[in-house]
């Protein structure tokens, strides 16, 4: 079904610094390994949550985390650092939106910063009933801001390929078990 909004017009424009959003963390020994360095499953719940924002700020309605792809852990976090974690829009799309992340620890004794992490996700708007909403069009004014969004429709295309291979790879699954279960 195509995507509506409660007013079922475009939505106006939205700059990329409207979406803006950024989120700091202590890691605590709670969020560690047994080596003392943050699990990458609680950074990649840090990275949803601080995308997600992005996304709630330029849809300003409820999003639901279509895909996370890309995520580089570059380096270890160590107990006791501060996590900082920035996101903004990079390009909306007709429901969805993706998101860019990057992710910088803080030795909080000393104040070095290391980047640690980036990660990109596509979110998808919704309405309480769970429909599809049409997201507003994103608009980049600085030059980052334009190849962020250029590169992020060149993202869509492989996803796209992407998640096509992998249903071609299910469907070709299921028959083999489909022929395998009738020749028992
Ligand atoms: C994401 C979801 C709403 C998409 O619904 P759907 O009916 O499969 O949607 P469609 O295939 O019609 O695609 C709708 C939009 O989502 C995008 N999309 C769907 N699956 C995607 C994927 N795996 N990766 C990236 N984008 C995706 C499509 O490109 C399309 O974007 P557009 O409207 O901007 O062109 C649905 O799959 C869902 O609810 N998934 C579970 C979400 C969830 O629970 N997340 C974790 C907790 S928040």
């Amino acid at each position: 079904m195509s995507p509506t909004n409660s007013t079922e017009t475009t939505p106006p424009a939205r700059t990329v610094a409207s979406t803006q959003s950024e989120m700091t963390e202590i890691i605590l020994p709670n969020d560690a390994n047994v080596l003392g360095n943050l699990l990458g499953g609680r950074l990649m719940h840090f990275i949803d949550l601080t995308a997600g924002i992005a996304a709630y700020r330029h849809s300003r309605s409820f999003v639901v985390t279509a895909a996370m792809d890309h995520i580089d852990f570059i380096g270890p976090v160590h107990v006791g650092s501060l996590l900082t974690l920035r996101s903004s829009v990079n390009r909306a799309f007709t429901s969805s939106m993706e998101v860019g992340v990057k992710v910088w620890a803080e030795n909080a004794l000393d104040g070095r910063r290391l980047h640690v992490a980036s990660a990109y996700l596509v979110f998808v708007a919704i309405d309480k009933d769970g429909q599809r909403v049409r997201v507003p069009r994103l608009l980049p004014e600085t030059a980052d801001q334009q190849r962020r969004y250029a590169d992020a429709l060149l993202r869509r295309e492989h996803r796209e390929a992407e998640s096509a291979r992998r249903k071609q790879g299910r469907i070709a699954a299921a028959a083999r078990e489909n022929s395998e279960t009738a020749n028992l």
